[in-house]
């Protein structure tokens, strides 16, 4: 298979390039990325000489790059990562998430179809499920939960899932929906609450915690994304949706203590700020639809992800003190500045 990966110079993205060249020797992949702040060449370097990978900087909102690369390329599918993914980000500048999470969307939509019924996969997040109260740990987003959406960039995400969807009934085009909850591993940008907290741990700057940090995510290990997207794309039903997650519910709070004790440095450095606008409270999966279809479930166990994730930043500080030294540091000051 060629298999055009967009956002593959991202976080999710680069770790699905790894994960899948290694897992199919046998398939070629094309990843087609923008490179905005988010995207990072050099988190690609290892796979820049695989005769069975290219990269292609192109925007997906560019109809005439994007069916360019697919008369050359021909590709069996298209997985898209690209997107702006950051919820203070959205919270600051709305449309440049609608511009690339809904329209860029639909131009890879719309090429899939041109070329002759392309499988898509697009990737989504559980965020489009809304949020769940504290109170009702019983509660889970299933596939069937309806959106209910709190942020720009999650309505954005909605609006790109509804128009998937929409493709498969109208066009019949053969498509999937995967919905994630939090990730976290290697190669995630400093901006996301894992790396930041670890970043600002090991400078020992303040560690920004939204409201009380009572709100509760579901962590899974990007590898194990990966390994769902993978099985959807392979093994999924068209027209479906499959909700992936890591049955790891945490508090914020306990993420940043745990964090501290891991890198041996005084919980004095948390610091409580005004809360995100409109904080989602708490995100939970239910992924029985994928374990009983595909027999995916997650392999690695927190307390390993979260010791794995902190030794790769201890070693991996040129990738990062590079971010944290441009643009990121006018966005710091912007968003933490006076919190
Ligand atoms: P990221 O911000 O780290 O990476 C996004 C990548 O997309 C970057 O390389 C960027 O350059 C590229 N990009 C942005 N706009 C583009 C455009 N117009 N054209 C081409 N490329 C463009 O994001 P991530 O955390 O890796 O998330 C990847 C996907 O997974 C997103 O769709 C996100 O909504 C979804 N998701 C993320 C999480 C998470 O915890 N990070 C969880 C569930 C789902
Ligand atoms: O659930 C999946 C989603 O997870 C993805 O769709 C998004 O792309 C991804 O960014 C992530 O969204 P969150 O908003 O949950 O992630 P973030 O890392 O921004 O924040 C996690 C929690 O930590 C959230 O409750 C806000 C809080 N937080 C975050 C930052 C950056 C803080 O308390 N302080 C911070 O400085």
């Amino acid at each position: 298979m060629t298999i055009i990966v967009t956002g593959g110079a991202g976080f999710i993205g680069s770790n699905f390039i790894f994960y899948s060249l290694a897992a199919h020797p046998e398939d070629r992949i094309v990843c087609l990325d923008k490179l905005t702040y988010a995207g990072n060449l050099s988190t690609l370097q290892p796979v820049m000489d695989d005769r069975r990978f290219r990269f292609v900087r192109l925007d997906i909102c560019d109809r005439e790059g994007v069916y360019a690369l697919f008369e050359e390329e021909r590709p069996d599918a298209v997985i898209n990562f690209a997107a702006e993914s950051h919820v203070d980000r959205s919270i600051e500048d709305p449309s440049v998430f609608l511009q690339t999470n809904v329209v860029g969307a639909s131009v890879l939509m719309d090429a899939c179809r041109t070329f002759g019924g392309v499988r898509y996969h697009q990737v989504s997040t559980d965020e489009v499920y809304g949020d769940l109260p504290l109170d009702r740990p019983e509660l889970l987003f299933t596939e069937s939960t309806p959106l209910h959406t709190s942020s720009p960039y999650s309505a954005s995400k909605a609006g790109a899932d509804l128009l998937t969807l929409a493709y498969f009934r109208t066009y019949g085009l053969p498509v999937t929906v995967s919905r994630c909850s939090n990730n976290y591993g290697p190669w995630h940008f400093p901006e996301k609450l894992i790396p930041l907290m670890i970043v600002n741990c090991l400078h020992d700057r303040p560690l920004p915690v939204y409201g009380q940090g009572l709100n509760v995510r579901d962590w899974l290990y990007v590898e194990d994304h990966c390994r769902a997207v993978d099985m959807i794309l392979r093994r999924g039903r068209v027209g479906e949706v499959y909700n992936v997650g890591g049955n790891n519910e945490m508090r914020n709070i306990d993420i940043v203590r745990l964090i501290c004790r891991e890198l041996g440095k005084p919980e004095s450095l948390i610091t409580y700020v005004t809360d995100r606008k409109g904080h989602d409270l708490r995100y939970a999966i239910d992924a029985a639809k994928i374990r009983r279809e595909l027999g995916w479930q997650p392999e690695t166990r927190f307390e390993d992800g979260i010791k794995r994730t902190i030794s790769w930043y201890l070693e991996h500080r040129t990738w990062w003190e590079e971010i944290i030294s441009g643009e990121y540091r006018d966005y710091y000051d912007r968003m933490y500045g006076d919190r």
